[in-house]
């Protein structure tokens, strides 16, 4: 007997209030002139709309697609391309904990389960008190600082599993967590707003320089040159 093929049809997304889309188009419209092509606009205009609700939203894909004459279709392909799009709702903190090979074999995995454990959520689900949503994050470059974990994307470095249980608990109790470098963190939908291309204006936000692990290399490679030159 042939399997039968179940479609999961969902009605129309509603529109977002006048109100909100109105705002919503002027931030769009200084988005979108930063480009030549309107559609170029497409990545910080998902940004926008999660920076509104906290995830892409069916309406989000098409207040996108409506703006850069794009289907709804060519919106969702992308917004589900990318990790950083999230498709069901967010905590105010999103908690990214990188199990790469890396970051995994120095301890990543193990912070990871220590945190599922302690807040009882799983991969992409959300506390009960909205705070925090847990994932297991792909590598972010921060190898040399592994095993990492990022908070709305915030760099916390060298990280145990006590220490990522303390931060989580800081950031359940209200307290102002700062990461290991970068600026103070925001909550989710704020972060959402500056990846959308407008300005951080955290204090710190465009400071700082690499630091030694990050160096090391470099200064291996300088020694190096200067002995090939002798
Ligand atoms: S493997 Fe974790 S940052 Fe690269």
């Amino acid at each position: 007997m042939n399997t039968p093929i179940l479609l999961n049809l969902t009605t129309r997304p509603e529109p977002y209030p006048p109100h909100v889309r109105e705002r919503l188009e002027l931030d769009a419209k200084e988005i979108i002139t930063r480009y030549p092509h309107p559609r170029s606009a497409l990545l910080p205009l998902l940004h926008l709309v999660q920076a509104e609700e906290g995830y892409v939203t069916g309406t989000g894909i098409d207040f996108c697609a409506d703006h850069l004459d794009l289907t709804g279709a060519e919106v969702t392909a992308v917004a589900t391309f990318y990790s950083m799009y999230r498709r069901t709702p967010t905590g105010d903190y999103h908690v990214g904990v990188c199990t790469n090979t890396l970051c995994a074999v120095l301890g990543g995995d193990a912070i990871y389960e220590a945190l599922r454990q302690h807040l009882g959520v799983s991969h992409g689900e959300t506390t009960p008190d909205g705070a925090i949503t847990l994932e297991h994050i792909e590598c972010n470059a921060a190898c040399d600082y592994a095993p990492v974990m990022m908070v709305n994307w915030e760099f916390f470095d060298n990280q145990t599993p006590e220490s990522a249980i303390a931060i989580t608990d800081a950031l359940q109790a209200g307290h102002q967590v700062r990461p290991t470098r970068g600026a103070p963190l925001c909550t989710f939908r704020e972060t959402a707003r500056i990846l959308a291309g407008f300005p951080d204006e955290r204090p710190g936000a465009l400071d700082g320089a690499p630091g030694a692990p990050t160096l090391a290399g470099l200064e291996v490679a300088d020694q190096d040159s200067t002995g090939d030159q002798r």
